[in-house]
């Protein structure tokens, strides 16, 4: 059944594209350990060279919330990571682990939501941001994974992400939380205000290099000239009014922001070190959006100022949350255009000698960075690990006219029915893609910075062309990412040659009057922006919308290989490579993702399984059980083994907050009696 087909449902309506599933948002927060049921195809055993365990993380709302859908209809990106595991290492069966990651300061959010007691505590959503005026950022450890293992380690370690907070490792047995990544003295706040939970920007996708036995990650800050782009200084200052209610005796509102920009390497057992990345004229790097994800090759790390946004410019959506109606007013000013260009700084790691080591109070050290330009609108992108002649492959996705730290609000209206909001269960989701997605590979010189090769797909849109069917949404990518060696199972793989990705279509009762009128006024604005579709052209292509799809990118050519569209009303998210036991290729195994069925289905959330050569024969299994839910997952992880925690590098959580709360007795009093005693 095509897409189109399904117009004769109602040939009055004025969109007639299939509806996008319901269980999208909803998601609740029980922790499972469960078996789950399998679907074969056909008579298809589950293969035993299935193997290994597969995480995938995703936000699932608030204590107070309950799960999701926010009822506020607040973005589904704001809230607690759960994370799940899936277990391949019993024959013919596969289990499951969920738990929520639980830090410091979810402690915190749980001790004081809906406690008089606390009420000065509590934490509000700002956007993607649950933010709190007395105790600062949440950090849900709700984005992404990093596998990583280290010269001294046993068995791999696993790193948990979110871009506005420190890393944090957790226990592969158990899930629980082990230990932030570097303390709080060694990462600097977006502010100079002294939160006990500080806004700390760095980056969902920090990178490991095996060869080398070492973790790169970032961490940032962006100067007031930043957020004076932003609308409403008014509202700004009211609510810098307010924090200082909490930090009376803290700066002035200009110098609570600066830019700066560090790389931190890591060796997994010592305390971090890191470099103040300057321009070369001596000048700091300015972050203009965030560092969504940054990559490594053998000898350069590569920085990119990506498409999204993050950290306490969130709290612009709603500063003021007693103040009803003015995140309406608010998001009517919002800027979503992306820079013209996109940064990319890249680091030569021959000058990374000896860093700064914060923690044992040693000075600043500075590397200067190359600096290149690449297109705009970029957010995902994978480095290939070789870097012959100097020369950086850089794998990208551009999810042109897509803006991901935008959501569709309660008051949104549809752009098919001016005077219809969309249904309240889409509140809270990504809005819909406003062009097609494009992808690209481009060879920089590290040296000079120099682009030296490009190529990107699709470069023009015809509806008719399949590869400009599946790409509208491009989000979440998978491949190979590690070598097969008993030496070390963590061993990079040196060129990416296939890509994996998933997008989520065109969907009409995604399609929003605001982002459809934001980008038609972007597009006559600004020269720079040229969408392969027209705004008005993508609400006639989502009256019968854009499937979902499943495809497979070989990077050499830049051709779609192999793909697969969803049916009509089914999203899939969340790739991940699964390679088979002594695999030797990168299309030698599995592709496992998460999938959304729709209405239709007795189960609507649903794990699907595909052999990574042969996507276009659909999911060969199908996991499910009555209690799964998941919202819209984020990235995931593969490891061949978990076991219980061996790794002794332990951050404490009472010597890491003691002095940031040590002058406030009644804060301090708060610590020890609700979060210290969970740890
Ligand atoms: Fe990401």
């Amino acid at each position: 059944m095509t897409l189109q087909s399904l117009d004769i449902d109602n040939l009055n309506s004025l969109n007639n594209c299939p509806k996008p599933p319901e269980s999208l948002l909803q998601t609740n927060r029980n922790e499972l350990d469960i078996k789950l049921d399998i679907t074969k195809s056909g008579a298809q055993e589950l293969p035993t060279d299935l193997q290994g365990h597969v995480f995938v993380v995703a936000p699932v709302g608030t204590a107070e919330s309950g799960g999701l859908p926010h009822a506020s209809g607040d973005s589904f990106m704001c809230g607690d990571g759960m994370v799940y595991r899936l277990d391949f290492n019993q024959p013919g069966e596969v289990s499951l682990k969920t738990r929520i990651v639980k830090t410091a300061d979810y402690y915190a959010d749980i001790a004081s939501a809906g406690n008089e007691k606390y009420a000065k505590y509590q934490f509000n959503n700002h956007g993607m941001l649950r933010f709190s005026s007395a105790l600062g950022s949440r950090n849900p450890l709700s984005v992404a994974f990093l596998p990583v293992k280290f010269a001294p380690d046993d068995q791999e370690r696993l790193l948990i992400t979110y871009d506005g907070g420190r890393q944090y490792e957790i226990d592969t047995e158990t899930l629980e939380l082990a230990t932030p990544v570097g303390s709080n003295k060694e990462w600097r706040g977006e502010v100079n205000v002294k939160f006990p939970f500080p806004a700390v920007l760095s980056t969902a996708h920090p990178a490991f290099d095996a060869c080398q036995g070492e973790m790169f990650t970032i961490n940032y800050g962006r100067s007031l000239e930043n957020f004076m782009n932003l609308p409403h200084i008014s509202v700004i200052d009211k609510f810098w009014k307010k924090l200082h209610q909490h930090f009376p005796h803290e700066h002035r509102k200009e110098e609570l922001l600066e830019d700066f920009l560090y790389l931190v390497r890591w060796d997994g057992e010592q305390p971090l070190e890191r470099w103040k990345l300057v321009l070369s004229d001596g000048s700091s790097v300015r972050i203009k959006q965030s560092v969504h994800q940054i990559g490594l090759s053998k000898d350069y790390i590569v920085i990119i100022d990506t498409f999204f946004n993050t950290g306490l410019e969130q709290t612009i959506n709603n500063p003021l949350p007693e103040r009803e109606n003015l995140a309406e007013k608010i998001r009517e000013k919002a800027n979503l255009a992306p820079t013209p260009e996109t940064y990319v700084y890249i680091v030569p790691r021959a000058a990374l000698q000896q860093g700064q080591r914060p923690a044992l109070d040693e000075a600043e050290v500075e590397v200067t960075v190359t600096q290149t330009k690449l297109p705009p609108e970029l957010t995902h992108f994978l480095v290939d690990y070789d870097n012959p002649q100097d020369k950086v492959t850089i794998h990208a996705v551009h999810a042109s006219s897509w803006y991901a730290s935008e959501w569709i609000r309660n008051y949104d209206h549809s752009v098919y029915e001016k005077d219809r909001h969309i249904d309240s269960h889409l509140h809270g989701m990504l809005p819909s893609v406003m062009d097609v997605s494009r992808l690209g590979r481009y060879t920089v010189n590290g040296k000079t910075g120099e682009l030296v090769e490009q190529k990107k797909i699709p470069d023009a849109f015809d509806p008719n062309i399949k590869s400009c069917r599946l790409t509208w949404g491009v989000t979440l990518y998978a491949y190979r990412d590690r070598l097969p060696s008993s030496d070390n199972p963590a061993m990079p793989t040196s060129t990416i040659d296939n890509v994996y990705w998933t997008s989520v279509g065109l969907w009409g009762d995604l399609l929003t009057e605001f982002v459809h009128n934001y980008y038609e006024n972007l597009n006559r604005k600004q020269p720079f922006h040229q969408p392969l579709v027209h705004p008005d052209e993508v609400i006639d292509l989502g009256k019968t919308g854009m499937p979902s799809s499943l495809f497979r990118i070989e990077t050499k050519s830049m051709a779609i290989a192999d793909s697969y569209e969803f049916p009509p009303g089914v999203i899939g998210i969340s790739p991940q490579f699964m390679p088979r036991e002594n695999s030797n290729s990168s299309t030698d195994g599995y592709i496992i993702c998460t999938v959304h069925c729709g209405e239709s289905a007795t189960e609507s959330h649903q794990i699907w399984i595909f052999e990574a050569d042969k996507l276009h024969e659909g999911a060969k299994w199908k996991l499910t059980h009555p209690d799964l839910t998941f919202g819209f997952t984020l990235h995931t992880a593969w490891l061949s083994q978990v076991a219980p925690r061996q790794a002794k590098y332990n951050i404490s959580v009472e010597e890491d907050y003691q002095d940031l709360v040590a002058d406030k007795p009644k804060l301090k009093e708060f610590f020890e009696q609700e979060i210290y005693p969970h740890f």
